[in-house]
């Protein structure tokens, strides 16, 4: 804690919005990256914009550095103050403000929690397409920080694609509103896409205008066992020629030991398979079913699938989704060092052999699962830190492959990060994805907005 910065905030901001308790720091300093250790100087929970404006302008003022927090459901560190910052958190700005039917728009304050945001589009018969497992306690100005992407990206887009306004105070201390919620807009730079996804290293986002669109009518989910990584990639192809999709998603066996021991469930497929997919899709009147049933029972004779589970209704659809959505939280308490890669899917298949070679020869010892979005490119690659290994030896042995790894990720054009964000964890590796002239504008830009860094200083960038 920094005695002097304290001070300044004791001094000019109401004590109401500053907590500097020991278990609030420890609380608000993380997120769910695991691998720094929280230790801001306060954390401050401002109750409108205006008081965000006057912490970014003390901030200028004093030179402290602020990050901005939303659930702190991030993976990538992007929410970690683990450098006598201060937190502001948006807890206390989580209202709607205002529903627009004919626009079909939702003004919700930065704080909101993502699930809320659901059920307000549920009542109206409508959906907010933007999903993941972590959308209970995820708020939505991170959602928006970190461009989140999840399980309905193939049919959807990621947050970016929803936002139709966006209010921001720039590192500055500047109040933008930006594209007031307009659909076309051809006048000038769009800051608002910058903003999205820079990961409150620009400003901090206060306001969003959000998209809702059509419910999804019937929806059915059927999950396969796959007999080995190729034919994920094979099946996947075959069902899209057929059916537009809204998640396909894949998951290696040993997560479901995970999932099961966690959640208390049997195994999704009355045999164990080396993979599965899970696949949604809308049933268009019984269309769609025959569709992929015609598939399927075509794939099985070839040796492509092996086994399958289909759930037409809700209950059903949530217990397979579970096997999916929890493994996360399954083996949260095992520190997975996490990759989040993407690649073009026409890169999918040799980027994914080749990945799987340098996994096999350098990871023999630990617990490697695969899991992940497959159909938008996005594979999630955790390592288990073996129980007797101390976190510093296990980061020390995941960085050493992570070279290997993102130098194949490059090789491919792909992304180091595809939804988790950069944050701290993955900044070394920025340069695999983009070129340093790319980054060097990117700095440039964040001295427009944030010109004395005060703004999630150490995030992104080296
Ligand atoms: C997921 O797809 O489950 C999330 O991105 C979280 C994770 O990768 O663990
Ligand atoms: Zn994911």
């Amino acid at each position: 804690m920094d005695a002097e910065i304290l001070k300044i905030l004791e001094d000019n901001l109401p004590s109401e919005i500053i907590r500097k308790e020991k278990e609030d720091l420890e609380i608000y300093g993380t997120d769910w990256t695991r691998y720094f250790n929280p230790n801001p100087t306060a954390v401050l929970f401002p109750r409108n914009i205006e008081e965000v404006q006057q912490i970014i302008l003390l901030a200028n003022q004093f030179e402290f550095v602020i990050v901005p927090s939303g659930g702190r459901t991030g993976l990538s560190g992007g929410a970690v103050a683990s450098n006598q910052e201060v937190v502001l958190s948006l807890d206390k700005m989580d209202r709607i403000i205002e529903w627009n039917e004919l626009d079909r728009t939702l003004k919700v304050q930065a704080g909101i929690i993502t699930e809320k945001i659901h059920e307000f589009a549920k009542n109206k018969n409508l959906l907010f397409p933007i999903d993941f497992a972590s959308k209970g306690s995820s708020r939505i100005g991170g959602n928006i920080a970190t461009n989140a992407g999840g399980i309905n990206v193939v049919k959807y887009g990621m947050m970016r694609e929803w936002i139709t306004g966006l209010k921001v105070v720039t590192g500055k201390g500047d109040i933008l509103d930006l594209n007031q919620g307009l659909i076309k807009n051809a006048s000038g730079y769009d800051l608002r896409h910058l903003f999205i996804g820079s990961e409150g290293t620009l400003g901090c986002v206060v306001e969003a205008d959000l998209k809702l669109t059509r419910c999804p009518q019937a929806l059915q989910v059927i999950v396969f066992g796959i007999p080995d990584m190729e034919k994920v990639v094979s099946v996947m192809n075959a069902f899209r020629e057929k059916i537009d999709f809204s998640a396909f998603e894949f998951f290696s066996d040993n997560t479901v030991d995970y999932v099961m021991e966690h959640t208390d469930v049997k195994t999704p497929l009355p045999r164990r398979h080396p993979f599965y997919v899970l696949m949604e899709f809308e049933s268009e009147g019984g269309k769609n079913n025959e569709i992929v049933f015609d598939l399927y029972r075509k794939l099985y004779k070839e040796g492509w699938i092996e086994d399958d589970a289909f759930a037409g209704d809700a209950e059903t659809m949530k217990h397979l989704w579970g096997y999916r959505e929890n493994i996360s939280a399954s083996i949260s308490s095992f520190t997975p060092y996490k990759n989040d890669l993407s690649v073009r899917i026409s890169n999918i298949r040799p980027f994914l052999k080749e990945i799987n070679r340098v996994v096999l020869e350098k990871y023999p010892e630990f617990d490697v699962l695969w899991y992940g979005h497959i159909a938008d490119g996005n594979l999630h690659l955790n390592i288990l830190k073996p129980a007797d290994w101390d976190l510093e030896k296990f980061e020390t042995n995941c960085k050493e492959v992570n070279s290997i790894i993102f130098k194949i990720v490059e090789k491919y054009k792909g992304s180091i990060s595809a939804e988790h964000g950069v944050g701290l964890l993955k900044k070394e590796y920025l340069h695999y994805s983009k070129s340093q002239a790319e980054i060097n504008y990117m700095k440039e830009l964040k001295k427009v907005f944030d010109p004395k860094g005060i703004m999630n200083r150490g995030k992104i960038f080296k």
